[in-house]
């Protein structure tokens, strides 16, 4: 055997030995069934103690090189297999660190219940399949293709499908903004707003004001910014505006992210006072207010309130909305009413992320709310969302031991609810999915530790009957596990929820 040993090297001489025989033995040098030499002679050739070959025999067995047997000493085995070239591509650690943040696998579990047939949803905010008009979709796409041809299924402007923007400003201008065509943007959804904004406005470590709980997909669209999310508290006349006087003066934020009508997920409506109270701290300090007004148009109880855009005197409000949740998330297409100087900045965005937002369903949006079937099926979800809501309050009253509060929402998608602080919601949530039912845990919806446990459930997805029936199963499942958790109280919860 060939070794030399490099006394000057810092490596220990059983690591050089190790390194040597191993290289020998897996270029085929030292074939299968090779007997090394003992110990003692080896030891000797290379002027080594003896110890120091006995651990390098030890360490070649150990890593299933050789093997040895008293009286026939060391031998070696068949080389192992080479690893397979290429396992895989280290996906996670090429991530932008706060991408990889980023990731609540809560959120993807809830997005594959929602597809299982035998798993009554309430965790996500979808339309009734019930309500779609679809027939009026199906004639208008008939008649589009028919009279408008090729150019439906092109590209359109990045600002969006100028009679579409038309009308959305005529729609709006009648709610109280007054908007031009010009001051519309078409977005892929208000989801894009929330990105778009982030990606204009925020530097990393700017700070980002956020309702606290807020909308949970807008948390990603500013941790991906980078920015420092700081949450204000809402009760039920909406953000702390006293909270938010002294997060202003301590932070300075580069942004305010609010939902003043049927919050998501509290249902909160920030009261008049409110919304002049923000709008002033906003004014004093300088800083521009992100308005997602995605749920104001479905009130259940009397009007909404004017929006924060509607009251706004300085163009300080940058408004966005949806069709996502009146008619079709499918479609994605939202909008936004934004100053001129801002509309060219997001339209650049808009540009290095999806050039446009879906031609086809622009067309179809336009033709069905200029031709009045928006208003009219606004009056219809509205009818039927009080229903759903209704039921879906009745059957949470029903059964008042479960130590679950909530209040009942004027408006909106979700009824917001506080259980036990000592329950695990995880564990909660995998007991509800095993008998058939899941909700959107509160954690979802909070950039930091959450004051208490909530649940957010959804009622204009699910039928009535789905309702009763999944409300009941979860009832139980949160009644078996308030036994077991850490009581808050003699008489159960006390504290209100934050709605
Ligand atoms: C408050 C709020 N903003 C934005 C969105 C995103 O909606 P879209 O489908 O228009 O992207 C949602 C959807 O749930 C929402 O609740």
């Amino acid at each position: 055997m060939d070794i030399t040993i490099d006394r000057k090297s810092g490596e220990p001489i059983y690591r050089q030995l190790v390194r040597r025989i191993q290289e020998m033995i897996l270029s085929g040098a030292l074939p299968e069934g090779f007997r090394l030499p003992p110990e003692r002679r080896l030891a000797e050739a290379l002027g080594v103690n003896r110890s120091t070959v006995l651990s390098a025999y030890r360490e070649l067995k150990a890593l299933g090189l050789v093997d040895s047997h008293v009286g026939r000493g060391t031998a070696v085995l068949r080389p192992p297999a080479p690893p397979p070239a290429v396992v895989g591509v280290p996906w996670r650690q090429l991530f932008r660190e706060s991408v990889a943040r980023s990731h609540d696998p809560i959120l993807a579990d809830l997005l594959a219940f929602s597809e299982r047939k035998d798993i009554i949803s309430f965790s996500i905010g979808l339309p009734a399949p019930e309500l779609l008009p679809l027939e009026t979709i199906g004639r208008f796409t008939t008649e589009l293709l028919d009279e408008v041809g090729p150019p439906l299924l092109l590209h359109c402007p990045t600002e969006g499908h100028t009679p579409l923007r038309e009308v959305i400003a005529s729609w709006v201008t009648a709610r109280g903004i007054h908007a031009r065509t010009s001051d519309v943007l078409i977005l892929s959804g208000s989801q894009q707003g929330l990105d778009l904004v982030a990606r204009v406005f925020i530097d990393p470590g700017d700070v980002v004001v956020v309702e606290e709980p807020t909308y949970l997909g807008a948390l990603p669209a500013f941790r991906v910014a980078q920015a420092r999310i700081i949450g204000v508290p809402v009760d039920r006349d909406g953000m702390r505006t006293d909270v938010l006087a002294s997060v202003l003066e301590h932070h300075r934020p580069k942004l305010i992210y609010t939902q003043p009508t049927y919050q998501n997920p509290s249902g909160a409506v920030m009261s008049l006072e409110r919304r002049r109270h923000l709008l002033e701290l906003a004014s004093r300090w300088n800083v521009p207010i992100l308005e997602d007004d995605t749920y104001s148009e479905l009130n259940y109880d009397g009007d909404a309130l004017p929006s924060l855009k509607a009251l706004d005197e300085e163009d300080r409000v940058l408004y966005q909305s949806t069709f996502s949740k009146v008619l079709f998330p499918g479609f994605r297409v939202g909008y936004a009413i934004v100053p001129p100087v801002v509309l060219r900045q997001l339209v650049l965005a808009k540009q290095g992320a999806d050039l446009h937002s879906n031609s086809f369903g622009q067309y179809l949006l336009e033709r069905f709310v200029r031709e009045g079937h928006f208003a009219s099926h606004l009056e219809r979800s509205r009818t039927e969302y009080r229903r759903r809501r209704d039921a879906m309050a009745a059957a949470l009253e029903r059964d008042r031991s479960s130590a679950l509060e909530f209040e009942r929402p004027l408006g909106g998608f979700y009824i917001w609810c506080r259980i036990s602080d000592g329950i695990d919601q995880s564990a909660l949530l995998a007991n509800a999915a095993q008998r058939g039912v899941v909700f959107l845990p509160g954690r979802a919806c909070f950039a930091a530790e959450p004051p208490g446990n909530f649940l957010r459930l959804n009622f204009s997805h699910p039928s009535e009957e789905a309702i009763g029936v999944g409300v009941q199963r979860l009832l139980e499942v949160i009644g078996e596990a308030s036994v077991l958790a850490r009581p808050r109280g003699a008489n159960g919860p006390t504290t209100s929820p934050v709605v």
